[in-house]
């Protein structure tokens, strides 16, 4: 069945990144000229998504408003004589269907994406992180989306991260099946480097079949009172299979300050417009500090 659906999780609180998301989403913080959010939004339609379904919470109006057509501002452009401008503004409301559903508690990842189950009904469907950016030639999502076409279950995005780090991380206990591809024999999330099965850290890609709601329905909550997606899915393994795949590219952790200040010189270095003169400006000033 083709994959149709993407679930965006944008309820979290960001506490990350306080005081700056005391008054707006950690969505809507910019990496170079777009927000967060818009990466993500733009790697599912690139990937072939026809619905996308954000996930939101109280404080996150911001985010609907930003993909809301905004006929007073492309008028007031279009008078100006900025046709090209209001044309992306355009665009930019144009892009997708979006459906919005809040969380009412933020309850966890696992119960995020459980508020989806009635709009998501009896189909597999993709889950995207928008703090996880992937640079990459083909959208990471993409490169799932062929690899769920080949095994038809559920296909989670994993890559190799330092043993020290494991405990940020749900850790797989990998079979290698063919190039990049491990089918997961167990996952457990956040465990201690002496106690992970392998370096493999799962991060913010899925494609999920829908029995996965049964399994987040009988999950209970963690020490922090949260449903997680990583024991879910591991009561889900018992009924189907679910492969690893180590994806093409470089990912960022933009929720965490430090990776999202380095994601915005790598990617402000590599944009046409703003690269050359960073370059200049970041070779003058390095040897001050
Ligand atoms: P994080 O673990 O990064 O939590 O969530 P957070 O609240 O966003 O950020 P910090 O840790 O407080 O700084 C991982 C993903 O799960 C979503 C988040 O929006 C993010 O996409 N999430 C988390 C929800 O949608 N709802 C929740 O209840 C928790």
């Amino acid at each position: 069945m083709k994959i149709r659906k993407a679930i965006i999780t944008a309820a979290g609180w960001g506490t990350r990144f306080l005081p700056l998301t005391k008054t707006q989403p950690k969505e809507m913080l910019p990496l170079v000229n777009k927000p967060l959010i818009q990466y993500s939004v733009e790697e599912a339609v690139k990937s072939g998504i026809e619905q996308i379904i954000l996930i939101t919470a109280m404080g996150k109006r911001a985010i609907e408003d930003y993909f809301d057509r905004s006929f007073e501002l492309e008028h007031i452009l279009e008078k100006k004589g900025e046709t090209q401008l209001a044309k992306e503004m355009r665009d930019l409301s144009s892009l997708v269907n979006i459906f919005y559903i809040r969380q009412k508690e933020q309850l966890g990842l696992g119960h995020a994406i459980l508020v989806a189950k009635e709009i998501i009904g009896q189909e597999p469907f993709a889950v995207i992180l928008p703090d996880d950016i992937i640079d990459s030639e083909v959208p990471a999502l993409k490169q799932m989306i062929a690899v769920y076409e080949q095994y038809q279950t559920n296909i989670i995005a994993v890559e190799r991260i330092h043993r020290e780090d494991s405990v940020k991380y749900g850790i797989i206990e990998p079979k290698p099946v063919s190039n990049n591809v491990y089918q997961v024999l167990s996952i457990v999330e956040k465990p201690e480097p002496d106690q992970a099965l392998s370096n493999l850290g799962v991060v913010g890609r899925y494609i999920l079949m829908p029995e996965i709601f049964d399994a987040l329905k009988v999950t209970p909550p963690d020490k922090k009172q949260e449903i997680q997606l990583t024991d879910a899915l591991q009561i889900l393994l018992k009924q189907q299979a679910i492969y690893g795949y180590q994806f093409d590219g470089v990912r960022y952790d933009t929720g965490t300050p430090a990776v999202w200040l380095k994601a915005n010189i790598t990617f402000a270095l590599k944009h046409p417009v703003f690269g050359p003169e960073l370059r200049e400006y970041l070779g003058q000033i390095l040897h001050q500090f």
